[in-house]
């Protein structure tokens, strides 16, 4: 190993451990020597089938020709690998250990209870006339109906597409609007860290825009006031009472849609990831059990949103077709203090903890003591997802939170690829403390030169490729095929495109060093340059504007803009008060702008294209490295930009 810092896998957890390094080097190696004997094995061993399928994997990454299928031909339905299968052998163990965002609110559902809760949803759902095929938007927080809904559409081989209770009423109406849902789910309101957020109220917002809309479900979560459309609004409860419990699985082909999740790109609007039903199942269920070294009977616990990739398939779809005991977080890291996780951890006895750097360093920032005061005792295995893992972050997670016990799997994938694809294994994989180590089994990463396109062997630095298909990766962007086409297989013919850099180091470990298009990932979350943009120029006295991210030490990026108001404006902090809060009311809080430098003039090309790698130099204050300027249409824009720079 060439790096300083390595951590070896410790010895009880290799003692029984699903995969230790022998087994990995030899099951990585048939995963890429034998595909489809081996992905025929994984999918036998992850999830039943109705009708076994025609063929393992076809696909072609030529972007004249692309397709991808996995499984096809066969037959299954994922609530019934969910739920029905497990109803003999663990019927009344618990499925999802709910901890509400007040500590003294839980629940526990177990198999069968929620097996009759999704049966029941499903026959609403038909009542309402959805069918197979229809879609179905989710804008629920974190509560028990979010997952009874997934697998009630599912159940009936109707296609969810979830939308972050954080997304406000105009990004809620745009997905509804571009996946033609037919049905809306929501609450009356949602809670975080105590305060009240008014979900049906965004709903009602977003509907009035959404013709195809006739159904909007409403789960009680507070009994806040609402307003009610005759007709078209039903309670949850009202309608579940009244609902039978017999609603036999629809058979869905392999490639038939799962699920739609929008994500934000480069450029335009976000996209729906359209993701299939065989091959991610399959992944899903396999990662999480590998990944995490899962055994039968812990209690693992995902503080992701189920608005997010990771929920659907490490708080749902992974850990419920393994038979898994899944907890569900409604609230915040730092409500009512500081120790919440840990309080949590303890309660629930949580074997395996899985989030986001960004929750790591901001409780970082408190000190030992809140960790300190708790036990932890049950922790076996902690994760990291969403971002880069600073090394800091990285050590006091393993030292203070893991007592320097538990390894830490520190998890590079994203929405498209709907699954972990490259990640230590607890019981296999030494760690180095930032680096997501290496490919899960049958993913082939590749670097490439971003300026050649020639592969990188050996140790460097590129842009990361996937060479070939795995089981989970999206199908396409929903209603534009085109686009997912552009998107990803058209920068390096042949293969898809992570929109990220990576190294690669002697020991052949990835170290992922972020987006290397024009999107920004803020703490943990995901947004498009554009999107912000599009959303700053909406106000009337903004001319142009350019948004790049810099560095952060909580959000790991923050947003930067830079903007050129209308001549005769007078630029204050009145305005740009304004200018956030437009943003947020356009995108949600999530996109809440950190600077706003005004700018007179933005560098650009004498073809009129904005040099964003300057302004992320100048916004990182990284202003040595400026490089070349002397293509800039008016080199003298830099300056002005410089000397008016934010002082951080
Ligand atoms: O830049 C990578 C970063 O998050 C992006 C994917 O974002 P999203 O689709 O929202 O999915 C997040 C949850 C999977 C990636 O392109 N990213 C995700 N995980 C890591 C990461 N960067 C570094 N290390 C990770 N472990």
């Amino acid at each position: 190993m060439s790096e300083e810092k390595v951590y070896a896998v410790p010895a009880d957890i290799a003692a029984k451990t699903h995969v230790n390094a022998e087994q990995y080097a030899a099951m990585y190696q048939r995963s890429i020597d034998d595909p489809e004997g081996f992905w025929a094995e994984q999918a036998e061993n992850f999830v039943t089938w109705s009708k076994p399928w025609d063929k393992v994997m076809d696909y072609s990454f030529d972007a004249d020709n692309l397709y991808i299928k996995w499984f096809d031909g066969g037959k299954l339905n994922v609530a019934e690998n969910c739920l029905d299968r497990h109803l003999e052998t663990r019927g009344d163990q618990v499925a999802i250990i709910w901890e509400g965002d007040n500590p003294e609110e839980d629940r526990k559902i177990t198999y069968r209870e929620l097996h009759e809760e999704v049966s029941k949803l499903a026959n609403v759902f038909k009542s309402r006339g959805v069918k197979k095929g229809d879609r179905v938007c989710i804008y629920l927080p974190m509560i028990p109906e979010a997952a009874v809904a997934m697998l009630a559409c599912t159940r009936i081989g109707a296609v969810h597409s979830i939308v972050f209770g954080g997304f406000s009423p105009d990004s809620l109406r745009d997905r509804v609007l571009d996946s033609e849902c037919k049905l809306v789910i929501t609450s009356d309101e949602s809670v975080r860290g105590g305060r009240h957020i008014p979900l049906k109220k965004n709903a009602d917002t977003a509907l009035t825009e959404c013709p195809n809309v006739d159904t909007l479900v409403v789960v009680r979560r507070t009994g806040g006031n609402v307003e009610w459309t005759e007709g078209r609004d039903l309670w949850y409860d009202e309608a579940m009472a009244a609902a039978s419990a017999d609603c036999p699985a629809e058979p869905m082909d392999a490639e038939d849609p799962l699920f739609i999740l929008y994500t934000s790109g480069s450029t335009g609007k976000p996209k729906g990831v359209l993701h299939t039903t065989g091959g991610y199942l399959v992944y899903a269920a396999m990662t999480h059990k590998y990944t995490f070294d899962y055994q039968d009977g812990e209690v693992y616990w995902c503080t992701a949103d189920v608005g997010w990739v990771t929920g659907h398939t490490y708080i749902v779809y992974g850990p419920l077709a393994n038979g898994a005991t899944s907890v569900m977080f409604e609230g915040i890291p730092n409500y009512p203090d500081m120790s919440r996780f840990w309080e949590v951890v303890d309660k629930h006895n949580v074997s395996i903890f899985y989030t986001a750097p960004t929750a790591i360093r901001s409780l970082m920032r408190a000190g030992e003591e809140p960790v300190k005061k708790t036990s932890r005792k049950s922790l076996r295995v902690l994760g990291s997802v969403g971002e880069p893992i600073n090394p800091e972050a990285w050590e006091w997670y393993h030292n203070v939170v893991g007592d320097g016990r538990c390894p830490i799997v520190d998890t590079w994938w994203q929405t498209e690829t709907g699954g972990h694809l490259i990640t230590p294994l607890p019981g296999a994989t030494p760690l180095k403390p930032g680096s997501a180590s290496r490919p899960f089994f049958g993913v082939l990463p590749a670097l490439v030169d971003p300026a050649e396109g020639t592969p990188i062997e050996g140790q460097g630095e590129g842009a990361l490729v996937l060479t070939r298909p795995w089981p989970a990766m999206m199908r396409t962007v929903y209603g534009d095929h085109q686009r997912f086409i552009d998107t990803y297989f058209k920068q390096y013919p042949g293969n898809y495109f992570t929109g990220d850099g990576a190294r690669r180091d002697a020991d052949g470990y990835y170290w992922i060093t972020g987006r290397i298009d024009d999107v920004l990932n803020v703490s943990g979350h995901r947004l498009g340059t554009a999107e912000i943009e599009s959303a700053l120029v909406l106000h009337p006295h903004v001319a142009e504007a350019a948004v790049v991210g810099y560095p952060h030490d909580l959000k790991g990026q923050g947003i930067y803009a830079y903007v050129t108001p209308m001549a005769g404006v007078e630029a204050n902090d009145a305005l740009k008060k304004e200018l956030v809060a437009l943003v947020r009311g356009e995108i949600g809080p999530i996109a809440t702008v950190d600077i706003i430098q005004w700018s007179p003039g933005l560098p650009k090309t004498r073809s009129g294209k904005i040099m964003r790698r300057i302004l992320r130099k100048i916004a990182a204050n990284e202003i040595d490295s400026l490089g070349d300027t002397s293509t800039l249409a008016d080199p003298t824009v830099v300056n002005d930009l410089i000397d008016n720079r934010a002082n951080r």
